[in-house]
């Protein structure tokens, strides 16, 4: 069925106030999500935390099976978190890599997660290993499989990088971890939501994603995928009375599921928000949004390409919403603040963001502009004009 984009944006009040393409930043929420956060708060306001938690059960315990839905999971899977970082330091800290363990990743890996890399290779002695790009800009499958040894303890990489329109080929990542009985961690931040995922046909183990995004949830929201077969042997790296069970004085039993990495207090009207956002992008239906976004995004890379003073940068053979340039000149940054001026949301990303890829395509920052399936070529061609008018000073 096509997408109504006219009902799909009339559900989407911010359209009328902005040309919103900053969805891989935070998208705009539909009412509908917006509404279940409302009343949630408003619930909780006259009847207290604890009694809405219990008359609300079924919209929080919803979570589970709404999330689980949209990536092919099962509900047990899953664990709520505040943000992607959360969920996935959580993974990451839980291996207990040990000096010689090698981490196998990406150039374009985030700087968060970098950084927890650079935190245990100093702390424990890990090695990082960055497997090269292909020419055409995504992760080179065959390269990181031959970088693979008997110390490779971890391949992590991400699904969409945060400063390049990319696609990374996760399935065929998966099929040589699985290949080589290597773990694989999944940072699908970028991507839920804005492409069909499928967690047992890119066969990771653990996925980790946020809510605010193409997901289209409240802020403050996150998840994590635990594969069954690998939640009985990963311990969590920190406990608290919700994910484990104080079972006598000197025991405890771990919950037997993706809940043993949560903790006990949690934004409940966030968490009732992205089961609905998670319902909505099921609903709407992930196939047909990312044939709408790949068509918007294309279309805008043209239309970019043929303003003087202005380089699209993405790479990648199959790429996404995510559509990144430069203004001959200007600091991305002044590029999107004058943008925001103007009612047009874009954000920039910086060489620290993802500073190997960065620093490798000489790069200090990129003007980031994400569509998302209920964004118009009307919108396209307002940001194209309003560049090529700050291009020309
Ligand atoms: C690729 C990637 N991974 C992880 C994150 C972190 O997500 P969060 O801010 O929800 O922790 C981002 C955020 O921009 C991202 O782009």
């Amino acid at each position: 069925m096509p997408l109504d984009i006219s009902a799909l944006r009339a559900e989407t009040p911010g359209c009328d106030y902005v040309t919103h393409l900053n969805n891989a930043g935070a998208s705009l929420q539909p009412i509908q999500v917006a509404d279940a956060v409302k009343s949630y708060l408003e619930e909780e306001l006259l009847r207290g935390g604890y009694e809405t938690a219990d008359a609300r059960r079924q919209d929080i315990e919803d979570f589970y099976p709404a999330v689980a839905g949209l990536i092919g999971a099962d509900a047990d899977e899953i664990g709520f978190l505040d943000s992607a970082t959360r969920a996935w330091q959580l993974i990451f800290y839980s291996l207990e890599l040990a000096a010689g363990d090698q981490v196998l990743t990406t150039t374009t890996e985030y700087h968060s997660n970098f950084l927890a890399y650079l935190h245990l290779a100093q702390r424990s002695g890990i090695d990082i290993v960055v497997a090269p790009d292909a020419p055409t800009g995504e992760v080179d499958v065959a390269a990181l499989a031959d970088l693979i040894t008997p110390h490779t303890r971890l391949i992590s990489l991400n699904h969409v990088p945060t400063n390049v329109g990319l696609v990374n080929p996760a399935a065929q990542v998966g099929a040589v971890a699985a290949h080589a009985g290597v773990p694989f961690l999944l940072d699908a931040c970028q991507s839920v939501g804005q492409l069909p995922i499928n967690v047992r046909e890119i066969g990771c183990d653990f996925l980790t994603a946020t809510g605010r995004k193409f997901m289209r949830g409240p802020r403050g929201t996150g998840f994590l995928y635990v594969a069954r077969e690998r939640i009985e042997s990963i311990h969590p790296v920190v406990l608290d009375g919700h994910s484990a069970a104080w079972t006598s004085r000197h025991e405890y039993e771990l919950r037997p599921n993706g809940r043993r990495f949560e903790v006990w207090e949690q934004n409940l009207a966030a968490k009732a928000g992205l089961a609905v956002a998670a319902r909505y992008a099921t609903r709407v239906g992930p196939a047909e949004t990312w044939d709408r976004i790949r068509e918007l995004a294309t279309a805008l890379r043209g239309m970019l390409n043929g303003v003087s003073g202005v380089t699209t940068r993405d790479r990648g053979t199959n790429q996404c919403g995510i559509v990144t340039f430069t203004v001959q000149g200007l600091p991305s940054s002044e590029v999107s603040r004058t943008l925001r001026a103007r009612r047009i949301n874009t954000s920039s990303a910086t060489t620290a963001s993802a500073r190997v890829d960065m620093e490798d395509r000489g790069l200090d920052s990129v003007v980031r502009a994400s569509v998302h399936y209920f964004n118009t070529t009307n919108e396209l061609e307002k940001l194209v004009a309003a560049v090529a008018e700050i291009a020309t000073g």
